[in-house]
């Protein structure tokens, strides 16, 4: 006769898989961060654990002032769950509530090469911002104005991509859901990954980026060549998902198209094909679908639909995170629960990583 006991393995398999992604509460959250990002992250709440993140260690690799990081760490949980991540189904943190991020970044660092991380795209834009220009062979030189430039560019900026590896590695998860521009901070992850397991054996489990296949990388309304940032110096670029409805339909309205006038997606309209993206996933309309129905129309009547149906779409999300802001104890809940279950699956591959790197256990 069977067992009516499950088996350990049969309980095991029935493990939902894990997935481990995380924003910087560096401003209000765009609607490259929504599209590219968290409106994915919210059809993944049944058939994984999920853990997202308020990454506000990575926040200050930046200059910030303190008080804007308190008020954007609560405001970008409050805009998650506003945005459809229901704490009931999954686990939402800030990266500093729990112990184990930043230990375990410097075991990584030490398994990663300089090298590796002067080529990283995102930091050599940032350096460059900052004077320091990237030179033969990827390695960063400085500038005429080297002295200065140099003193600017702090070494956490250079070593982001380590605790980012971190963030992922110290949930052991199976996949990183995040747009475009993350896919060289992950390749890194897997490969910090696989030469600590290689050094030291098995241990980590090798995340799995999940980039989806729209939306993953909404560009600047005022310059499309470029990806939307919340640093965009022109404000006109970004919408923001708090932004008020005037103020989007005016973003909008003053995007950048081209000079001819036919309403349809190609790679030399990359302004028209960015609006007719963002259309198409604020109102679940295809593409083509889209275009055939404009045809003949001119980019003023697009970008009109484009305001409404991004409007339609943040109205609600604005009015939810109203009542959320608000209430700060119910935020410091989910705040709470969310860093408790973090840190019981962090201690323990962080336990599990000392003693594979040969740390004495701490006396009991
Ligand atoms: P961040 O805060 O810049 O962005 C959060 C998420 O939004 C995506 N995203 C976009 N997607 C499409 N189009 C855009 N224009 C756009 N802009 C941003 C990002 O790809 C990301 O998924 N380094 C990360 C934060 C981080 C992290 C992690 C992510 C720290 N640790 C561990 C995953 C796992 C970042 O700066 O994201």
């Amino acid at each position: 006769m069977p067992s009516l006991i499950p088996s350990i393995a049969s309980l095991m398999s029935d493990a939902k898989p894990v997935i481990l992604t995380c924003a910087q509460p560096t401003g209000q959250l765009t609607i490259g961060n929504y599209l590219g990002a968290v409106k994915n992250w919210a059809t993944m709440l049944d058939d994984y654990e999920c853990y997202f993140g308020v990454v506000d260690l990575h926040a200050i690799t930046v200059k910030y002032s303190p008080a804007d990081l308190r008020k954007n760490t609560l405001s970008c949980v409050a805009q998650y769950i506003a945005c459809g991540l229901d704490p009931e189904r999954s686990n939402i943190f800030v990266q500093s509530h729990v112990i184990g991020h930043t230990d375990l970044a410097w075991l990584l660092s030490c398994i990663t090469p300089i090298g590796d991380l002067q080529r990283m795209t995102q930091f050599k834009e940032k350096a460059a911002k900052l004077g320091f220009k990237a030179g033969e062979g990827n390695d960063l030189k400085f500038t005429h104005d080297g002295a200065r430039a140099g003193a600017s560019v702090n070494s956490g900026l250079l070593m982001y991509p380590v605790l980012m590896a971190a963030d992922i590695l110290l949930y052991n998860a199976d996949a990183v859901p995040v747009g475009n521009d993350q896919r060289q901070h992950l390749e890194l992850c897997r490969d910090l990954a696989q030469r600590f397991n290689h050094n030291y054996s098995d241990t980590f489990t090798i995340p799995k980026p999940f980039i989806p296949k729209q939306g993953a990388r909404i560009m600047a309304l005022q310059d499309p060549e470029r990806k939307m940032s919340k640093s965009d110096e022109n404000q006109s670029s970004t919408l923001y998902i708090l932004d008020e409805a005037s103020v989007l339909k005016k973003k909008i309205m003053s995007a950048v198209t081209d000079s001819s006038s036919e309403i349809v997606a190609s790679e030399d309209k990359p302004g028209v094909s960015n609006l007719l993206q963002i259309y198409s996933m604020m109102s679940g309309r295809t593409v083509a679908d889209i275009e055939g129905s404009l045809k003949g129309e001119g980019y003023g009547t697009l970008k009109k639909e484009v305001a409404d149906a991004v409007i339609s779409v943040f109205e609600p999300v604005q009015a939810k995170y109203k009542d959320l802001i608000d209430d700060k104890s119910y935020l410091e809940g989910v705040l709470r629960s969310g860093a408790s279950a973090a840190q019981k699956r962090a201690y323990k591959v962080l336990g599990k990583v000392y003693r594979k790197a040969g740390f004495v256990e701490r006396p009991r």
